[in-house]
């Protein structure tokens, strides 16, 4: 990973992005959906190792949400296809390039060969610590949070935790994310101004950037503007100004 430079400001630890516009990047080309998918899975590719470059920790990408599910069949089998694809290709490389790959979501509900798959890289890449890939694989952030309920009950239950009272750390361990650090940007591509059910907890004190550019499209130029937009903001963590600029104000 490369190490900035003293004078540079650090890269944001955690970078999380919803990758949007691969089907209307292939509707202008009169090209089937499905084909802007298969451009977004090279974005995929070099964006990762962009954010190696930049020094980017942790990269989160959108790849499936729990609401994916409902688009046709056919574009469904295509996106299973593509996921088991790049796993296969692309294993060897984050090996190479020393990036653990983990997932979030309910990944137990995905077809069993993309599961195999996923299960190879993850088990592969365990053991690097310098960059993580993170693929968001039918999640949504509201059937995290019914998860992480239900598992804390349990445990509660069980006599294995605690109350939390109003100690969220205790929660969000029960969270998808649980040894994650909180993205500190998040980046949506293709105009779209939502968060559509993306990391709705972790977000909660992030930076965000929308992008016109569409996911295919979307380059390590693109990716250091907006790192760069993130530098310029002031990030107050509920604070004032005067507080973050004089800590003991
Ligand atoms: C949104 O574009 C994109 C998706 C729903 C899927 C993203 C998937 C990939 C980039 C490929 C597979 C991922 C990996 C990690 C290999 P859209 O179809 O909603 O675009 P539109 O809004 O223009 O129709």
């Amino acid at each position: 990973m490369a190490a900035p430079s003293d004078s540079s400001p650090q890269p944001p630890t955690h970078v999380a992005i919803i990758m949007d516009g691969n089907g209307r990047w292939a509707k202008q080309r009169g090209m089937p959906r499905v084909e802007g998918h298969r451009r977004g899975v090279e974005t995929v590719r070099a964006i990762t190792a962009a954010a190696r470059e930049l020094g980017v920790r942790y990269l989160t990408l959108y790849a499936f949400s729990v609401e994916n599910w409902k688009r046709p069949a056919a574009e469904v089998g295509a996106l299973m296809s593509l996921l088991e694809f790049f796993l296969k290709r692309e294993t060897a490389g984050l090996v190479k390039n020393r990036v653990r790959l983990r997932t979030i979501g309910r990944t137990q509900d995905l077809p069993e060969v993309v599961r195999k798959q996923l299960d190879h890289a993850i088990a592969a890449t365990a053991q690097f610590t310098e960059q993580t890939l993170v693929l968001a694989l039918n999640y949504g952030a509201r059937t995290e949070v019914l998860d992480a309920a239900r598992a804390y009950a349990a445990d509660l239950a069980a006599g294995k935790t605690q109350p939390a009272g109003d100690d969220w750390s205790a929660f969000s361990r029960y969270l998808y994310t649980a040894d994650i650090p909180d993205p500190d940007l998040v980046i949506r591509t293709s105009g779209e101004t939502r968060i559509s059910n993306f990391l709705l907890m972790q977000a909660a004190y992030a930076e965000f950037v929308f992008t016109p550019t569409l996911w295919p499209d979307f380059t390590k130029a693109d990716l250091e503007a907006a790192i760069a937009d993130y530098h310029r903001r002031e990030r107050r963590f509920g604070l004032t100004s005067e507080q973050v600029s004089t800590p003991s104000a």
